[in-house]
């Protein structure tokens, strides 16, 4: 199973400073050599984290693939197709969230996201669909004409006992087979961390998992023993 990683979390912490670094353009380069299958960012709206100019570097230092996640708004549509992602995974996006929290409402929504899927495709984008695991989204999805969907994992993530996690495995086991039926390709990602991976990863019929904050939370605690250590050298 391939490795998405996103690298929002390395410009949150740029942004509490305002300055230059940490640098998400080098935390690309790192995470690829380090085995990633594919750089994934967040440009959202306010552009908290991600702005345009770091989506326009990524696409040029980005060796394996960029995968842009974005809300279906006129303006991040014409950011995409100028900057030409390997793939665009269309997110709800609500300005007050901390991250996101729920899966694209297709069913609802099916002709707006079907004109941003055309738009997007027509600029040679790959696109996904950030959605719950459940038939009613993925039979709207394929009708929108995106060939891929990420399935949130974000409820399997938050469940509050075993009962309720493997309700949750269920249901994305039977999504992914639904999916599948439909001939769409599937990847699945949000919430996903070093405790709970094995039995997400465990499911046949998902290519690519996206996981960013677990994986920058860890490079903190397994980077700052070295950190401090380098000063202390520095000023003794
Ligand atoms: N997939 C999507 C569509 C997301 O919006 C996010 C969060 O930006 C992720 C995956 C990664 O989630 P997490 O940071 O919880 O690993």
């Amino acid at each position: 199973m391939r490795l998405g990683v996103n690298i929002d979390h390395i410009a949150t912490l740029r942004e509490a400073r305002g300055g230059l670094e940490p640098e998400p353009v080098f935390a690309a380069l790192i995470v690829e050599a380090s085995g990633a299958d594919a750089i994934v960012a967040h440009l959202r709206e306010d552009q908290r984290h991600i702005k345009d100019k770091d989506i326009f570097l990524l696409k040029e230092v980005v060796n394996t693939r960029l995968n842009l996640e974005m809300s279906i708004t006129p303006a991040i549509i014409r950011v995409a197709a100028k900057v030409k992602p390997d793939q665009a995974t269309l997110v709800p996006e609500r300005r007050q969230e901390l991250t996101t929290e729920g899966g694209l409402d297709v069913a609802q929504n099916q002709e707006k996201i079907r004109q941003a899927v055309k738009k997007l495709e027509g600029a040679g984008i790959e696109v996904s669909l950030f959605i719950d695991p459940v038939k009613k989204q993925i039979r709207a999805a394929k009708k929108t004409g995106a060939r891929f969907i990420e399935l949130h994992t974000g409820a399997y993530a938050n469940a509050k006992n075993k009962a309720e996690e493997n309700k949750c495995v269920r249901e994305l086991k039977s999504a992914v087979n639904f999916a599948k039926g439909l001939g769409l390709r599937v990847f699945a990602g949000h919430g996903l961390n070093y405790n709970n991976v094995s039995r997400v990863s465990a499911l046949a019929g998902i290519e690519e998992l996206n996981i960013g904050h677990a994986i920058i939370s860890r490079a903190v605690f397994a980077g700052l023993g070295r950190a401090v250590r380098e000063m202390k050298d520095l000023i003794k």
